[in-house]
């Protein structure tokens, strides 16, 4: 018996498919296993981005996995071969266990990342978590200048303080990432973001412009840039990433209603990637619990977490290219994109199994196209925040 990716399938009263996988000597590449996972250890966080890749319903703290859980999970997926960890949120710095999380992940052998807004980090904090293993810092910069930077974040003194908290992960000398996530409001200061991660001594800037879900998408009109500061945009990437050969190294992420072709959203669905949210749901990316009717498995049921990545429901419904409609199914691209982002199919059209308008060959792709052209050139610059009660309006002042 094998699934749709050709792999043998571990029967489904399997407690322990490690054993399984052990027994039938498969290793888990054989099984597709992804090298690196993201936990999403908390929900909370003293930032209210407009951008969040946070589901719009978030989970409570009452909910969160325990220390104890977390851990087993962290020494479950060292044994099924997952290589890299990244803790994130929510702002992982929230949780008071992090030091511990991050000392089991690397007794068990994880490389570990910490994903973090850095607004909550102390020195002495920072140092303890290198002390207990931590391998690498990406901070999260909402721009250059502070009052826009602090802003965007809902947050203030946000900025200066990640500048500090910067500059404390390269004299522990720590490896780190700059994200900057870029919309219509922040990409004038790209050219800055540039310089402000060279001067931090960062061995990668993320130039990440905004996806559309989530919150996100209720703040598209707020955040999509135009084609011309897009156009720039890559301009400025393209010479940036030539200047600074060796130096810096620049990943670029363009928003996908401009483009042609959609982006191979998570490597294909259930893949090469898979998160953990904060309650313990094993979900194929961060934004899969915006899709109505999937049930997703849960690290607290019986299932293990490699049963859950080979046999649940959730992974299976659009892994491969059986579940594709037209255009999708006859499309010469379909093992290449994989009919783009589920997520975003599912947001705009209301069905997860159309292509995503992303596509030009999508019906939608010229509606959402005009959409986002409007949305630019227009006069909504007022957010909606991230929180727990479902978003609050930046008011009229700008406060
Ligand atoms: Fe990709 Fe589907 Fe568009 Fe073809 S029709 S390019 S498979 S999204
Ligand atoms: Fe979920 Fe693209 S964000 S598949």
């Amino acid at each position: 018996m094998s699934d749709v990716l050709g792999n043998p399938v571990i029967p489904p009263d399997a407690s322990d498919s490690l054993a399984v996988l052990e027994k039938s000597r498969a290793t888990a590449e054989t099984f597709g296993i992804p090298l690196a996972v993201l936990l999403e250890i908390t929900h909370r966080c003293p930032l209210q981005c407009p951008y969040c890749s946070n589901p719009v319903e978030l989970d409570r703290s009452g909910k969160e996995l325990t220390t104890d859980e977390w851990k087993k999970v962290l020494s479950e997926l060292a044994e099924i071969g997952v290589l890299q960890v990244h803790f994130s949120g929510g702002e992982p710095t929230a949780r008071k266990d992090l030091v511990e999380l991050v000392k089991h992940a690397s007794d068990v052998g994880l490389y570990t990342n910490l994903i973090t807004s850095a607004v909550l980090l102390t020195r002495e904090k920072l140092g303890e978590l290198a002390d207990a293993g931590l391998c690498h810092v990406q901070i999260s910069f909402q721009g250059i200048e502070e009052s826009l930077a602090d802003r965007v974040a809902g947050y203030k003194g946000g900025h200066r303080k990640k500048l500090e908290v910067a500059k404390w992960t390269r004299e522990l000398d720590l490896p780190l990432t700059v994200n900057a996530v870029m919309h219509r409001q922040n990409l004038h200061q790209l050219p800055d973001i540039i310089q402000m991660s060279v001067d931090l001594d960062a061995d990668r800037l993320e130039v990440a412009n905004v996806q559309y879900y989530g919150w996100a998408l209720k703040n598209r009109a707020a955040l999509m840039p135009t084609v011309a500061q897009l156009d720039e945009c890559t301009e400025i990437v393209e010479a940036a990433r030539e200047r600074l050969k060796g130096r810096l190294t620049i990943d670029y992420v363009v928003p996908d209603y401009y483009a042609l072709r959609p982006k191979k959203c998570m490597g294909g669905w259930g893949r090469q990637f898979f998160n953990i949210s904060p309650a313990g749901k094993v979900l194929p990316c961060h934004a899969a619990e915006s899709i109505t009717g999937l049930d997703f498995e849960s690290v607290r049921s019986n299932h293990s977490i490699a049963w859950i990545w080979q046999n649940s429901e959730a992974f299976n419904r659009y892994r491969g290219t059986g579940w594709m409609k037209e255009p999708c199914k006859s499309c010469e691209f379909r093992e290449i994109d994989f009919g783009g982002c589920r997520c975003q199919a599912f947001a705009l059209t209301g069905d997860a199994a159309n292509t995503d308008p992303a596509c030009a060959l999508s019906p939608l792709h010229e509606t959402i196209f005009k959409q986002a052209e409007a949305e630019a050139e227009g006069e909504t610059n007022r957010f909606l925040y991230r929180n727990f009660a479902g978003g609050t309006l930046e008011s009229e002042n700008g406060a």
